[in-house]
């Protein structure tokens, strides 16, 4: 799969328009933040990107991240600007011809942002144990639409564990399908170089996540592909696909569903950018100056993360009140009955 890749990234296309979906095209609204950093970015770089999400988690000053499949640079050289001077972003790449572009304008971009903080490594994202990167050396891991890509997905997030700083996060957008993609969807060179083909059925992407020390995948945003050539769209059939963002939190002691601890935080609103509200994920929004009910795996990515000087916390784990309501799991037992005006508690049988 890797040489269908390669010569789908490094010869086939040339620029983005060149894509035969939306898949790996991000096409929702660019935020302004984003503008003003895509204002200083070479115009070929821009012209070849081929990612379908937004890979830009807030408060990255002076952070250490990689980029996994990094092509032509357009993310890279977009967080280059928001880790700054003092943070540095690696790119790695396992195809010549966008590492040429990439490396092509690096110095462009060294004099427009005044600091020379970008690298490019050729390597396979399944074997990054193989490029000279010390274990546990990043704040933040960083993909645009190629996980789906990878042959061997488990090596991916096993090399990632690896390389992320306790507390750290992987922080990606790729394509998932509503159900297992069949295997004639999966070997077309076409669909799976538009990024469909190889994309997993998002519940095998939870499992996975979670066998590689990922307790608990938090959904950022997703939206709804569409395979616009009817060639394809007739060839996936019923398949839907969807582009999603995730974050993976490298912390030990997540637990395998959200417990209550009767915890909460408060967002001081100090995060650059986020004055009003931080967004955790899709079903975190967290307004500035409000007591926020939190899991006990929610209180350790705001405490045990760079989040950590933004939040006032209130509580511990020193007593358990059951599964926390809300988080999409429930209590499973029947015959409950109302206690205390809050708690239920299982229906006494005598
Ligand atoms: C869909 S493009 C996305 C490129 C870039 N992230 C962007 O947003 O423009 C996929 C990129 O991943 C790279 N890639 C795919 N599989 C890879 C692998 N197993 N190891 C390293 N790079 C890989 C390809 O060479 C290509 O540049």
């Amino acid at each position: 799969m890797h040489e269908t890749v390669q010569d789908y990234y490094g010869r086939q296309l040339q620029s983005t328009s060149d894509l035969k979906t939306d898949a790996c095209c991000d096409t929702s609204s660019v935020p302004n933040w984003l503008k003003t950093l895509l204002k200083n970015i070479h115009p070929e770089v821009l012209s070849r990107y081929y990612g379908c999400g937004l890979v830009c988690p807030p408060l990255l000053e002076g952070c250490r991240v990689l980029d996994l499949g990094s092509g032509s640079g357009r993310d890279v050289y977009a967080l280059a600007q928001l880790v700054g001077e003092a943070g540095e972003v690696i790119g790695v790449d396992m195809t010549d011809e966008q590492l040429a572009v990439a490396e092509e304008h690096r110095q462009f971009h060294v004099e427009a942002f005044g600091y020379d903080n970008v690298r490019f490594l050729k390597g396979y994202i399944e074997k990054l144990d193989e490029l000279d990167l010390e274990p546990e050396s990043f704040d933040v891991i960083v993909s645009n639409c190629v996980i789906n890509l990878s042959p061997d997905k488990q090596a991916v997030l096993k090399g990632i564990g690896r390389l992320l700083k306790p507390g750290g996060e992987f922080y990606f957008s790729d394509v998932y399908a509503d159900r297992r993609v069949p295997e004639a969807v999966k070997n077309d060179p076409v669909l799976y170089g538009e990024c469909l083909g190889g994309a997993l059925y998002w519940n095998d992407f939870i499992a996975l996540s979670k066998q590689n020390g990922f307790a608990d995948p938090r959904l950022v945003e997703d939206r709804p592909l569409e395979v616009t050539d009817p060639a394809l769209s007739a060839q996936v059939g019923n398949l839907r696909f969807y582009s999603a963002t995730y974050r993976l939190f490298k912390l030990e002691n997540l637990e395998p569903a959200c417990e209550d601890y009767g915890q909460a935080v408060i967002y001081l609103g100090t995060i650059p950018d986020s004055p009003l509200a931080f967004i955790l994920d899709k079903h975190h929004t967290i307004a500035t100056g409000k007591v926020f009910s939190v899991c006990g795996n929610t209180w350790a990515m705001l405490q045990d993360t760079r989040f950590k000087a933004h939040f006032q916390f209130i509580g511990d784990f020193s007593r358990h009140f059951g599964i926390f309501e809300g988080c999409g799991t429930i209590l499973p037992f029947e015959g409950t009955i109302q206690v205390d005006g809050q708690r239920q508690v299982a229906d006494p049988c005598c």
